[in-house]
């Protein structure tokens, strides 16, 4: 190239190089300045922050078929505030179909993968989980990644770990499909204290008890809350967590009807299924459940008795007011 320059006779051989050299810096960094700009979010936001420019959409979830109507609206707070919104997280690390993409953009786009890229591990650990199996067995439909982590306006907004609502949100899940669970849950002094609104990660929900994406059976010892592992799990809130303090009932159920009918059936099957009615008396529930009935009875007879106390004196009362009445007429 130079040397064309040069039998031109247009300039010398060091300023040509200088100019060449200097024409491709520029070119190159023309070229890669623009393609960073092309990926960068604030091209996204200019028009996912602009009402004039996005609206709503319909579109329907790609596993559960739901019909949802979702807003294109970005709320960048949220965003940021989110497990993915720091500063190192692009929008096309996730919107992949958009990497090559400058302005507008075709309309549908691939539902995001979770999975492949970043979240390989605790997908395997939840999706080959007999949690996940069980589900299956009893053809429930096994939660997806964005069911559990999906944040409140939007998808997108994947809450950190220690986000309240997020705490508060997973008792709901998981209370979904296993309702008397929860309702003893809440029977319990965990639960009670969560649902006065209180879920610091110093109270325990479900996941604290029983883990996250590996729930085994409590009579499993590998479990969370089986025998190899139970006073760990307690000891990260109960310091000193000892084998008769694990003994504890997490779901006392003295206030489920179901409870209740369990036991007149295993009274009545008492003479065929003896081990059933035996299981019963041993559970420690039985223990919880005669002292509720006793403090209710207490509470009944206690009042009961004020009560006709009451209405006992108070006739008395008015025979005396009558005996007096009628003696002062005798008068
Ligand atoms: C020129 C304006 C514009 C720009 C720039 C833009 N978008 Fe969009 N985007 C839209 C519109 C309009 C829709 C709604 C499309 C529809 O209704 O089908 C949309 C839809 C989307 C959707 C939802 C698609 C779906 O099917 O649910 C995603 C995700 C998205 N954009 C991400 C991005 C990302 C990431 C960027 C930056 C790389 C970006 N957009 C840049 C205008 C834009
Ligand atoms: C950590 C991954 C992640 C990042 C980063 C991310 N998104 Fe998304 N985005 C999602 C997920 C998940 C959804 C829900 C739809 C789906 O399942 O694909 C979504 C949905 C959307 C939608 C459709 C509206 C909705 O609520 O479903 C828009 C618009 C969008 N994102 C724009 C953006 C923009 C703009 C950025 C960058 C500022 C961005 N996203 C960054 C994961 C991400
Ligand atoms: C039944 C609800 C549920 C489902 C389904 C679920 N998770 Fe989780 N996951 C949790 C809970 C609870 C935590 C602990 C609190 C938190 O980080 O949100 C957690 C934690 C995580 C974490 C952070 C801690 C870690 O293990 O590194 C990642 C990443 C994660 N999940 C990814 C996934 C992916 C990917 C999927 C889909 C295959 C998935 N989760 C499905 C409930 C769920
Ligand atoms: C989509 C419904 C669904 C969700 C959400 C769900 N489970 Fe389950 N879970 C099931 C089904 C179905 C079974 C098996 C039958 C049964 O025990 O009811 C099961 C079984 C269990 C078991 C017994 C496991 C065994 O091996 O016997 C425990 C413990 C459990 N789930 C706890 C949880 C916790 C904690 C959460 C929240 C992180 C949760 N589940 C979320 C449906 C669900
Ligand atoms: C303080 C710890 C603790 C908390 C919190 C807790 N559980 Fe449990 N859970 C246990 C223990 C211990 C057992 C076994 C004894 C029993 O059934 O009461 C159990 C049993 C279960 C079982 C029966 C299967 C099995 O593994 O024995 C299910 C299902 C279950 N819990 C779901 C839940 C759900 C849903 C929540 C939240 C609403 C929850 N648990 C909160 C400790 C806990
Ligand atoms: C995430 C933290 C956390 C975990 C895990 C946890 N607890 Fe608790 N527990 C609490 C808090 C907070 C209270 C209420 C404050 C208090 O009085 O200690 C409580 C109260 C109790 C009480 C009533 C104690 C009292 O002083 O009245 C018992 C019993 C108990 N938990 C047993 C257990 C057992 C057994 C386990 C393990 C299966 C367990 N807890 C797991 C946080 C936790």
């Amino acid at each position: 190239m130079a040397s064309i320059l040069n039998t031109c006779g247009v300039v010398n051989n060091q300023v040509a190089r200088v100019l060449i050299v200097g024409l491709f810096v520029a070119l190159f960094s023309a070229v890669s300045s623009y393609r960073l700009y092309a990926q960068e979010n604030s091209e996204c936001m200019d028009c996912h922050t602009d009402p004039s420019k996005v609206d709503v959409k319909v579109r329907v979830d790609h596993v559960t078929g739901e019909v949802e109507i979702v807003s294109m609206l970005v709320d960048e707070e949220a965003f940021h505030a989110s497990a993915h919104g720091g500063e190192d997280f692009y929008c096309i690390d996730c919107h992949a179909d958009l990497e090559e993409s400058e302005g507008e953009h075709y309309p549908n786009l691939q539902p995001v993968d979770c999975i492949t890229f970043c979240h390989d591990d605790p997908a395997e650990e939840f999706l080959e989980s007999s949690h996940v199996a069980l589900m299956k067995e009893n053809d429930v439909q096994p939660p997806t990644c964005k069911y559990c982590h999906s944040g409140y306006k939007s998808k997108r907004d994947t809450p950190r770990a220690n986000d309240l609502s997020h705490r508060e949100d997973t008792i709901d899940k998981c209370g979904g499909c296993h309702k008397e669970y929860f309702d003893s849950y809440r029977n319990n002094l965990h639960g009670q204290v969560t649902a006065l609104g209180y879920v610091g990660t110093d109270i325990a929900t479900c996941v604290d008890c029983h883990g996250q994406h590996t729930i085994l059976n409590s009579t499993d010892p590998e479990s969370t809350l089986g025998s190899e592992n139970v006073i760990e799990t307690c000891s990260v809130c109960h310091p000193g967590a000892n084998d008769t303090f694990v003994k504890h009932v997490a779901h006392p159920k003295y206030k489920n009807i179901s409870y209740y009918k369990e036991i007149f059936g295993a009274v009545k099957d008492a003479r065929s299924d003896r081990e059933k009615i035996i299981g019963i008396v041993k559970s420690p529930q039985t223990l919880i459940t005669v002292l509720f009935v006793m403090y209710v009875g207490i509470l009944v007879m206690t009042f009961s008795q004020f009560g006709m106390h009451s209405v006992f004196t108070w006739l008395a009362t008015i025979l005396d007011e009558r005996k007096g009445k009628e003696s002062k007429h005798g008068k």
